[in-house]
């Protein structure tokens, strides 16, 4: 048998990739998706020769990730939970794909993951693979095999010599690419202690940040954003920049207890700095040029598609269908916002839009002009009719 693994080179993907091999006699064809994480992606591709993989697969999908998943979020205005920008829960689907990808090119049997029973990820990647061929055979280490301790892993692979990365010892359960960071497990698990500084990697403290703030000004073409104070950049750059731009200030922390779509409770906390930046300017911008019914009913939907998004449902008919109306509204934001970055906090500071429906004379207290004023009091009067009739009846 042939199977594609999505591999990252953590724990449990390197005791999957030799598992996989003994277990079903299979060869292993290693996938690793570049995603922007931190870990150095030669050193992971050594690790997967080095521990038996027939052929290794290092693709750079940063540019398609942001463009066709981390900004479709962005200009859905999607955030789960109300905090969530779904660093890890976006990726999911686009390692998906090219693992259906890869074992069709490679004419494999199966493709396989190493995410837990416990979590999302194995759902996301389970409907993903489902969505594109139901007929590749899904296979999931974590949940088949009978290495449950440390102790039963590290005994594994003295056995089998399987090499596995030095961060082995670390108690977190870590997932990173350009859109955010996400820390679970270990010493979150106590929801009563604050994180240890250590679970962070891309922002400082707010109180270590600068005392002088930052100001960036970011420029968005029809809802994706293109440029940084004015130089054009391609989404990889832009993202990259913001992220050390706004981690510099202590922009994006996140620590939260969120709903697992497998039912219970648990503690992540996300770095996110770019994508705090980007949706608060976007939604400035959006708001700028929507009618007001239209900018309202929006924030229904957008809670929606980030349901649709953290609940393994990106290959969907609702999700894609959301989509088109997105996209409607998209054609109108572009336009430049500065935000002022200060201390942990992201705040407008000022926007502008070809297509802005906000008109200076309306909303001014000082210019003479053609809103009539007298016309507030027959629309306050027939406004006002239900309470008006329901006070009578009462008095009644
Ligand atoms: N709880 C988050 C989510 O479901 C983060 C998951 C991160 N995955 C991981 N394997 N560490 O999107
Ligand atoms: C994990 O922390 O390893 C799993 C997270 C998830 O799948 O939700």
């Amino acid at each position: 048998m042939r199977i594609v693994l999505a591999y990252s080179g953590g724990l449990d993907t390197s005791l999957a990739l030799a598992w996989l091999q003994r277990h079903y006699d299979a060869e292993v064809i290693a996938f690793c998706a570049d995603l922007g994480q931190t870990e150095d992606l030669d050193e992971v591709a050594a690790r997967a020769e080095r521990n038996g993989a027939a052929k290794v697969h290092v693709e750079d999908l940063r540019q398609e990730f942001l463009t066709d998943y981390a900004f479709a979020a962005l200009k859905a205005d999607a955030v789960f939970e109300g905090r969530y920008f779904m660093a890890a829960s976006l990726s999911r689907p686009l390692i998906a794909k090219r693992l259906v990808e890869i074992a069709h090119a490679e004419g494999a049997e199966a493709v396989a993951h190493g995410a837990t029973g416990k979590g999302n990820d194995q759902v996301r990647f389970y409907a993903g693979i489902t969505a594109l061929d139901p007929a590749l055979r899904i296979i999931s280490p974590v949940l088949e095999w009978d290495l449950h301790t440390r102790a039963a892993q590290i005994a594994f692979a003295a056995e089998n010599d399987v090499s596995l990365p030095a961060f082995k010892t670390s108690p977190y359960s870590r997932d990173t690419n350009l859109w955010g960071t996400s820390v679970e497990c270990g010493p979150l698990d106590d929801i009563t202690i604050a994180p240890p500084e250590e679970v962070y990697s891309v922002t400082v403290p707010p109180e270590a940040a600068p005392n002088k703030p930052a100001i960036v000004r970011i420029t968005f073409e029809q809802g994706v954003p293109t440029h940084i104070d004015d130089e054009p950049l391609d989404p990889v750059t832009l993202v990259e920049r913001l992220n050390a731009l706004a981690g510099r200030h202590g922009v994006g922390r996140i620590d939260i207890l969120e709903n697992r779509l497998v039912g219970f409770k648990v503690r992540g906390v996300y770095e996110s700095p770019a994508a705090t930046v980007l949706y608060e300017a976007h939604r400035e911008l959006e708001n700028m040029v929507c009618e007001r019914d239209l900018f309202q009913y929006k924030a229904i939907v957008s809670h929606k598609y980030a349901e649709l998004i953290y609940d393994a449902k990106w290959f969907s008919a609702l999700r894609s269908t959301l989509d088109a109306f997105f996209a409607d509204i998209q054609r109108r934001v572009s336009g430049t916002v500065s935000v002022r970055l200060y201390k942990g906090s992201a705040t407008v500071l000022t926007r502008s839009s070809p297509h802005s429906l906000y008109h200076h004379d309306y909303a001014s207290y000082e210019a003479e002009n053609e809103f009539d004023q007298r016309a507030g009091e027959g629309f306050s009067y027939i406004w006002s009719m239900q309470a008006r009739v329901s006070s009578l009846r009462a008095g009644a």
